[in-house]
């Protein structure tokens, strides 16, 4: 409860900085359009053959109705409260979901599917969408948005729209600590990093190319004091793992430089790092209330 109150607080406030800074003028917001892993997924692995779902209790508690919907926590998610800080619905429908059409994702929309990385082999590990598959639903989004709403809508709708990018904590723990003779025994750490930053780039240059303009590239969590790892950390005393929460902090500086890059190369883009390393490091502290913040 309390970190999924204060990651939305920081993204926000990065927001609002940048957006008023430009200008001056008010936010204009259209849609929330989200693709990423647990942290954002509001669903999709419902409608795919995966066991990485969270469709029942105590899921969704807290969420209107009770009802597990698919989110990761016990009640809304980050890209919901900037949903609704935007002044756009209360949460974020999954595109998956025939609940919805494009009436709903209109102004807001998640491609999420937990368990997903940068890395395809990630994605694979429990069948869920890899990040390239997210990009392909999003191009099919973009057609049935200019069908509904008329190209020249639809166009003022996706270069003003918000875009959050978050994933990444499961190519590291779910794939390349975790999978013998995979990525471990090609890669080294460092290497590793550099080959997702690689995926990250090419993933926004695409979404650049598609007309997205304001991007936020979240960044990694202090990953060694999630609670599975500090669970299994017996021999350092049930403490974070320091050599995760390293690898988290060196891959978030790859992540900043490849956003000060971006800005450079692709005229009119605005993206925005968003690191949410030391709030996430207070939060898990004071709540311990995160769930499967690694799924
Ligand atoms: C979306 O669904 C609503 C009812 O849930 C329906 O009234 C509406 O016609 C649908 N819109 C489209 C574009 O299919
Ligand atoms: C991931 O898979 C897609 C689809 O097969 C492919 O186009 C893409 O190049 C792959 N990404 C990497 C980094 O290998
Ligand atoms: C986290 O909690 C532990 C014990 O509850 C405390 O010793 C430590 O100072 C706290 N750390 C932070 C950063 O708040």
């Amino acid at each position: 409860m309390e970190l999924h109150n204060n990651i939305p607080m920081f993204i926000l406030l990065v927001f609002m900085m940048m957006i008023t800074s430009n200008g001056g003028a008010a936010a204009n917001v259209p849609a929330i359009i989200v693709f990423g892993d647990s942290s954002v997924d509001a669903g999709n692995n419902n409608f795919i053959p995966t066991i990485a779902r969270s469709n029942f209790q105590p899921y969704g508690r807290d969420f209107e109705g009770g009802v597990a919907t698919g989110r990761f926590s016990n009640g809304r998610i980050p890209t919901d409260f900037i949903s609704e800080a935007f002044g756009l619905k209360q949460f974020v429908p999954a595109y998956l979901d025939p609940k919805y059409n494009i009436t709903d994702f209109a102004t807001g929309v998640t491609f999420a599917s937990a368990a997903t990385g940068y890395d395809n082999a990630t994605s694979d590990v429990l069948s869920v969408i890899p990040l390239w598959k997210q990009l392909e639903y999003y191009k099919e989004y973009q057609q049935k948005l200019i069908t509904y709403v008329g190209e020249t809508k639809a166009h003022e709708i996706i270069s003003e729209s918000l875009y959050i990018m978050s994933l990444g904590t499961n190519d590291f723990l779910e794939n390349y600590y975790t999978m013998p003779g995979g990525r471990e025994s090609e890669y080294t750490p460092q290497q590793y990093q550099n080959f997702l930053a690689s995926i990250a780039g090419n993933f926004i240059r695409n979404l650049y190319a598609t007309g997205a303009r304001k991007i936020s590239l979240g960044g990694l969590p202090p990953m060694g004091c999630l609670p599975l790892e500090r669970t299994t950390n017996i021999v350092g005393g049930n403490d974070c793992v320091a050599s995760y929460n390293n690898v988290a902090l060196e891959f978030n500086d790859k992540l900043r430089n490849l956003a000060i890059n971006l800005n450079k190369e692709l005229p009119g883009i605005r993206l925005v790092f968003s690191n949410p390393y030391y709030i996430l490091l207070v939060s898990i502290n004071i709540s311990g209330m995160l769930w499967d913040w690694n799924v």
